[in-house]
């Protein structure tokens, strides 16, 4: 088990791909102005649906059949020539999407590194038991949807997520138009499990513990569980100047209050989760007016499923007090998630392995941050392999990870992927 990935291609393909929506950032000097470049590449968006269009075209380009499913997940495909009986896929994968204004190695790296992974097996002739499959997921970042391509590959997108999806209804459906995609058939997408082996996705940590560790390698044990609400509390509009401070009904300060004591309660009650307001919008939204209505956007995220619930009764409960405490109306509007996964124990032992057989250090960690994997976890055996974030810093174009660790990464992948594919079809 010698086998190496190319890293001069790969690097090629991640600058290439770098382009696609490219934004600079204002960067500190420790990271100096070239490193300080993310992606705006939302799903669906123009420059994803042109990267998308260039991750084919490099698959093709190496001889890989490529392949887009009605949930337009995008793959590039290594046929085995004698696989297994039956024939099934290890998938490898992450997504092109990115999150407004990220960072280039989120999802990125993954996809690159699993389309490395099929050239240098199909470059060294192996007849693996297994198909290998390097796979873009739709929409990961949920700025339509959440984990739709991979919900839809899993069979467990549901109806509804779509009718009152976080990123909007108008945006999947402008999304959906732009990619030529039907709402109807994206359930088309699932697939038989057992037509699947499992699935590996490289991944930056997007956190500061392996950097902090100075460890190279992060094998996950298991995948955050995430929940949206839309939060809104109704108060009422009035004049700034005249109306008494103590006769207001002002759904901006209940907004900010909620804000600020929903943080407390869970840095207090609720170790290793994680709560977040990503936008505030008041309306009428004037210099001269108390905010009759405020629109959170509220994700709260947990380990375990009875962690998960247990901060969803209490943010939401506390929501209630505060409306009560400001005399205010309140709205909690449910925008769906993913449940928490932990990753298979041969998976990480593969991946584990894979990392010593490169003299890697490695340690075992609980994702953060959500992943594809939880989508397919319940049906088919799933592992991540992290490498170390500079500054755990991430959705951000600050972000950013040595090039040493990215090939690091991509050969743990590729060693992982060949010790589960022969592990899977025995
Ligand atoms: O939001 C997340 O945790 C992931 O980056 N989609
Ligand atoms: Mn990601
Ligand atoms: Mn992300």
């Amino acid at each position: 088990m010698t086998l190496t990935i190319n890293a001069d291609r790969l690097r090629v393909d991640f600058d290439a791909l770098a382009a696609f929506g490219a934004v600079a950032a204002d960067a500190p000097t420790e990271l100096g102005q070239a490193e300080a470049r993310g992606v705006n590449r939302p799903s669906l968006s123009p420059a994803h649906l042109d990267a998308r269009r260039w991750f084919q075209a490099r698959a093709a380009a190496a001889g890989l059949e490529t392949r887009v499913d009605a949930a337009a997940n995008h793959s590039a495909v290594l046929r085995s020539p004698r696989p297994a009986r039956p024939a099934r896929t290890l998938l490898l994968g992450s997504h092109l999407d990115s999150v407004p204004n990220g960072g280039r190695f989120d999802g990125a790296l993954g996809v690159l590194a699993a389309l490395e992974a099929l050239r240098t097996v199909q470059e060294a002739g192996l007849a693996l038991p297994v198909h290998l499959e390097a796979i873009d997921f739709t929409d990961e970042e949920g700025t339509l949807v959440g984990e739709l391509g991979s919900q839809a590959l899993a069979g467990t997108l549901a109806p509804e997520a779509l009718l009152r999806p976080r990123g909007g209804r108008a945006a999947l459906v402008a999304g959906l138009a732009r990619a030529g995609l039907h709402e109807s058939r994206l359930f088309e997408a699932r697939r038989d499990p057992a037509t699947l082996a499992g699935y590996l996705e490289l991944h930056i940590e997007q956190g500061p513990r392996l950097a902090h560790s100075a460890i190279a390698i992060g094998v996950v044990t298991a995948i955050v569980g995430i929940t949206s609400y839309r939060v809104t509390f109704s108060g009422a509009a009035n004049h700034a100047g005249t109306t008494p401070m103590d006769a207001r009904q002002d759904a901006g300060l209940g907004a900010a209050a909620f804000t600020l004591t929903a943080r407390e309660l869970v840095v207090r009650d609720f170790a290793g989760c994680a709560v977040n307001v990503g936008q505030m919008r008041f309306e009428p939204g004037a210099f001269n007016i108390i905010p009759g209505r405020a629109e959170l956007a509220l994700e709260f995220r947990a380990p375990d499923a009875l962690r998960l619930a247990e901060v969803e009764d209490a943010l939401l409960s506390l929501a209630g007090v505060v409306a009560r405490q400001h005399g205010l109306e309140l709205e909690l509007e449910p925008l769906g998630g993913c449940a928490p996964a932990p990753m298979d124990p041969a998976a990480q032992a593969a991946i584990a392995a894979a990392a010593d057989s490169l003299a890697l250090t490695h340690m075992p960690l609980v994702s953060g941050a959500g992943h594809d994997g939880q989508s397919l976890a319940p049906l088919i055996p799933c592992g991540m392999v992290f490498v170390p974030s500079r500054g755990g810093l991430s959705h951000s174009p600050l972000e950013y990870t040595a090039w040493d660790d990215c090939v690091n990464g991509a050969n743990v992948l590729l060693r992982a992927a060949l010790t589960l594919s022969v592990a899977t079809a025995t």
